[in-house]
């Protein structure tokens, strides 16, 4: 992974939440585009345009195959997460009094489109609280489950805390319910395997930057032929096969979905980033986190003043070690760390304001890992976590 800059010492790169390190392959996609073929895909007939657009259909293949969706056409390429949830919130046809489920521990980018729909069509927003130790309650899902719940939105895997919901049961639960399902996935494509088709799920965000790809590339997945019936969010050139001055006929998806020129490099990167990810395999990468998670919570577990953000047990929170220390700001703890040892944590309220504000807790840190952390890197950060809280 590329991660030593010029002159610059090494670096443990633990805020994989945030955004990971790249491999020499995804890059080397990236350029591929701007040293070999950079054009226009699908508008002009020439050789270069041809290629443009091969690769770009090469990389939806690697996706699909990624997310084993039933066909390349159930991914629309978007800029991000965000995209892809407003997409599904501005495209699905709400109305006034429909409701949409989320949970109390949703990012921003699944909170915010939803009460913005609140305020535009009167939808409702209603929130499914965490049991006490930050894990999903199945119960209060689904007492909240009724004929108005249009939608169920969750997070797959917490950006807060790591912690991964039961998505299986939450599908089948909502289904039976007649509503549709959206998971983003922004912290749980990059760890465990998503199969779209098994688990039978309406729509799926993720995004590039946190699976090893390019930022400012993401994927909305979607059932074909809801995506069929669904109205484009962002319309223009490249979502239309012809128009009049009046009317338009908007291409079949996904292209009636990616709205002007695209990231043709970002596309080629996250076919890379894609085919990199499975080619390590999510066994590998799940037992490379946990190993790294357990080492680091048997260490730091017992730091007096340290609290764990989420369930005790590391099996049910990924790569991810958040936590606070009672009256010192995170912000100082992350400074610390890398002033110290140069180790990347992030620190903060990690775009979860919502439940930070509501446990009035001011911040928390978090260690994210993935699957090219070294035991190695986990004890420089134990024990200069250890060194910290006793001069903090
Ligand atoms: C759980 C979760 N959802 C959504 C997002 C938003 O992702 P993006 O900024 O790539 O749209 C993030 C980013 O941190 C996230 O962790």
């Amino acid at each position: 992974m590329l991660q030593e800059g010029a002159g610059r010492k090494k670096i443990t790169y633990f805020d994989n939440a945030c955004q990971t390190l790249r491999p020499k392959q995804v890059l080397d996609a990236i350029n591929q585009y701007y040293l070999k073929s950079s054009a226009c895909s699908g508008r002009s007939m020439h050789q270069l345009a041809a290629e443009v657009t091969r690769e770009c259909d090469q990389a939806r293949v690697l996706v699909a195959k990624f997310l084993n969706a039933a066909k390349k056409e159930e991914v629309v390429f978007t800029r991000n997460t965000t995209e892809g949830i407003n997409l599904v919130a501005n495209s699905i046809g709400l109305q006034k009094d429909d409701v949409v489920l989320i949970s109390d521990k949703e990012h921003n980018s699944n909170l915010i489109p939803w009460q913005m729909m609140a305020r535009k069509h009167g939808i409702l927003v209603k929130i499914v609280p965490s049991r006490p130790d930050n894990t999903f309650d199945l119960d209060a899902f689904e007492k909240l489950l009724d004929p108005k719940v249009r939608l169920v939105s969750f997070g797959w895997s917490s950006n807060l805390d790591g912690v991964t919901i039961p998505v299986a049961e939450i599908i089948k639960k909502a289904h039976q319910n007649g509503s549709l399902v959206l998971l983003d996935a922004a912290q749980s494509a990059p760890h465990h395997k998503a199969n779209v088709k098994a688990l039978d799920v309406d729509f799926m965000a993720f995004s590039g930057h946190k699976m090893l790809g390019p930022s400012g590339m993401g994927v909305l997945y979607a059932k074909y032929q809801l995506l069929e019936k669904m109205d484009p969010f962002l319309v223009g050139g490249d979502t239309v096969a012809s128009s009049t001055y009046e009317t338009c006929e908007f291409l079949p998806p996904p292209e009636k979905f990616e709205a002007g020129l695209q990231d043709y490099a970002g596309i080629m990167g996250l076919g890379a980033a894609a085919k990199y990810l499975m080619d390590v395999g999510f066994d590998a990468i799940e037992k490379q986190e946990l190993l790294l998670n357990e080492a680091i919570t048997a260490e730091i577990k017992d730091i007096p003043r340290l609290k764990l953000l989420g369930p005790a047990d590391p099996r049910l929170r990924g790569g991810v070690v958040a936590f606070t220390l009672e009256g010192v700001d995170s912000h100082r703890i992350a400074l610390m760390l890398d002033q110290m040892a140069a180790i990347m944590v992030r620190s903060g309220q990690h775009c979860v304001h919502s439940w930070f504000n509501a446990h009035q807790i001011k911040g928390s840190v978090r260690a994210s890992l993935y699957f090219y952390n070294t035991m190695e890197e986990a004890s420089l950060f134990t024990s200069s976590l250890k060194k910290i809280g006793k001069v903090l």
